[in-house]
C-alpha cells in the first residue's frame, strides 16, 4: 500500500546481487569442500536455492549475509519437480550437477515467466561438452561418460548459457572456448569464485571465455558483487519522486546506461567511490529514447521501472526491449493508474502525464517494482500493489528502505492473499 506523492530522501545501502547469488549458490556445489559468499541478499529466490542444496545434501548455514555451504557430502539426487519450478535459476543446478557428477536431472525451471524463456543454449554447450540431454516429462536428463572441452558458438547472447557452460566446463577434461560469451557484471563474479575455488577460467567480461578443466575443485571465501539491479531501481525512485537519495555499496561503472539516461532526462547523478546520489530538480523531465541491450547497455530488468519513470516525462519516450520483446505485462496495470501507453512490437510509446491511484497487480519481479515506482509519483489516494511475493524475490527489505528513505508505504495481507 503507498500513499505517494512524497520526494525519497536520505541514505540506501544495496545488498549482493540476485542473479550473482543464485549463480554462486549452486557454482558451490563444484567443490569438495565449503564455500563462504558474503553480502548475500536477503530475497526468497536465495532461501528456495539453500533449501534444494540442503535436498542435496549439503550442509548450508547462513548467518545475517554470510552464507556457508559446505559440499563434501552432496548426492547426486535427481530434481524433476518440487523447489526447482519455483526458480528460474534453478537451471544452474544442470551444469553443476553435470561438472561434479557427470549427471543431473533437474526440472524446466520457473520463476519470471513475463514471457517464453528457451534454454536451447544451454543444451547446445552441455551437448558440445559430450553430454547426452532428454527431455523427461518435463525435466531434463543431462549424462556424460566424461565431460570434453569444446569450442562453443552461441547463437544468442545468454547470460544463463555462459554460465551454465562455464559451470559444467570447469570439471572437463582439456579446454573450452566460449565466443559470443555475455559480458555482465554477474559472468566475471561466477567466473572470480570459480577460479578461486581452483578452476582455471580467463576471459570473463569479454566475448571470448577459455576455461582449462581441473579434476579437483575447493572450497574458499568470495564476496558477492552489488545488485546493481537494485541500484538502478533507487537511482529511478530518486528521480520519480524528485528526492535527493544517496545509493551506497555500488560499483558506479556498472550503472553507466542508468546514469547516463537519468542525466538525459534532466537529473543530476554524482558517481562517488561506491555509491551514486541522485538529485532532482523541479524542472520537467525531457522525454528519452531506451533501448534495453545486452551489457553493457540499459539492463532488460529496469526496462519496467524505466518505463514507470517515463510517465512522468513531459512528452513521449519510446522505450524498446531487445531481449525480451514481449516484457510488457506492468503496461496495462500502469494504464489503470492512468497512464498513456502504447505498445508497439517490442517498443513502449510513453505519452508523460500524472498518474492516478488503483489497485494494480504485479505478474513478475520488475513489474513489481515498476508499480510501487508508479505509486510513489501518485500524489492523491492509496496504491495498492499485490503480487508483492514476486518483489521478495529480488528486493530485500524494500519496504524498510522505501520508508527510511521517506515514502509512506506499508504492507498488508489482502484477502487476495488468503
Ligand atoms: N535465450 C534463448 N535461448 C537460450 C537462452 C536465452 O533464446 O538458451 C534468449 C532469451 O529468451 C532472451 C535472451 O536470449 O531473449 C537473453 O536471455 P538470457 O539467457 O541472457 O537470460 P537469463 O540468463 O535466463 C538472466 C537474468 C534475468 C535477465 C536476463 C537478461 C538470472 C537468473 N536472470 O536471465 O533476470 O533479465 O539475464 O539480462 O540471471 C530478473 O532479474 O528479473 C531477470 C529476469
Amino acid at each position: 500500500m503507498i500513499r505517494g506523492g512524497r520526494p525519497l530522501h536520505g541514505v540506501v545501502q544495496i545488498s549482493g546481487a540476485k542473479n550473482s547469488a543464485v549463480a554462486l549458490i549452486p557454482a558451490a556445489i563444484l567443490a569438495e569442500s565449503a564455500v563462504t559468499l558474503d553480502n548475500l541478499p536477503a530475497i526468497s529466490d536465495v532461501a528456495v536455492y539453500s533449501d534444494i542444496l540442503r535436498d542435496l545434501g549439503a550442509v548450508v548455514e547462513r548467518k545475517d549475509d554470510i552464507i556457508r555451504i559446505d559440499p563434501s557430502e552432496l548426492k547426486s539426487v535427481p530434481m524433476p519437480n518440487g523447489k526447482v519450478k519455483m526458480l528460474r535459476a534453478s537451471y544452474y543446478l544442470m551444469g553443476a550437477m553435470l561438472g561434479r557428477f557427470g549427471e543431473a536431472v533437474i526440472g524446466l525451471p520457473g520463476g519470471c515467466n513475463f514471457e517464453p524463456r528457451p534454454i536451447d543454449q544451454h543444451i547446445k554447450g552441455f551437448e558440445a561438452l559430450g553430454a547426452t540431454v532428454v527431455n523427461e516429462h518435463g525435466a531434463m536428463r543431462i549424462t556424460a561418460k566424461e565431460l570434453r572441452g569444446a569450442k562453443i558458438f552461441l547463437d544468442i547472447v545468454s547470460v544463463g548459457a555462459t554460465i551454465n557452460i562455464m559451470l559444467a566446463a570447469s570439471r572437463a577434461k582439456g579446454s573450452t572456448i566460449i565466443e559470443n560469451a555475455a559480458k555482465e557484471p554477474e559472468i566475471i563474479d561466477v567466473a572470480t569464485l570459480l577460479n578461486a575455488m581452483g578452476a582455471r577460467i580467463k576471459g570473463a567480461g569479454t566475448e571470448t571465455i577459455r576455461i582449462e578443466g581441473v579434476d579437483q575443485m575447493h572450497g574458499c571465501r568470495h564476496s558477492i558483487i552489488p545488485d546493481r539491479i537494485q541500484v538502478g531501481t533507487y537511482m529511478i525512485m530518486a528521480a520519480a519522486t524528485r528526492g535527493d537519495v544517496t545509493v551506497e555499496g555500488v560499483i558506479p561503472k556498472h550503472m553507466e546506461a542508468v546514469t547516463a539516461k537519468l542525466r538525459e532526462m534532466g537529473a543530476t547523478v554524482e558517481e562517488l567511490d561506491d555509491a551514486v546520489r541522485i538529485i532532482s530538480s523541479d524542472e520537467p523531465y525531457h522525454p528519452v529514447d531506451v533501448k534495453a541491450l545486452v551489457y553493457p547497455g540499459f539492463a532488460t530488468d529496469l526496462q519496467s521501472p524505466m518505463t514507470s519513470l517515463l510517465t512522468q516525462a513531459n512528452g513521449v519516450s519510446v522505450l524498446s526491449d531487445y531481449i525480451y520483446g514481449n516484457r510488457f505485462k506492468h503496461v496495462p496495470e500502469l494504464a489503470l493508474m492512468g497512464a498513456n501507453i502504447r505498445l508497439e512490437g517490442r517498443s513502449a510509446i510513453i505519452e508523460g502525464g500524472p498518474l492516478s491511484s488503483a489497485k494494480v497487480h504485479a505478474t513478475d519481479l520488475r513489474a513489481g517494482a515498476a508499480l510501487v515506482i508508479a505509486g510513489l509519483t501518485v500524489k492523491d489516494g492509496i496504491t495498492e500493489v499485490t503480487g508483492v511475493e514476486y518483489i521478495d524475490r529480488g528486493y530485500d527489505n524494500l519496504v524498510e528502505n522505501l520508508r527510511r528513505l521517506g515514502a509512506d508505504i506499508w504492507r498488508e495481507t489482502t484477502s487476495d492473499d488468503k
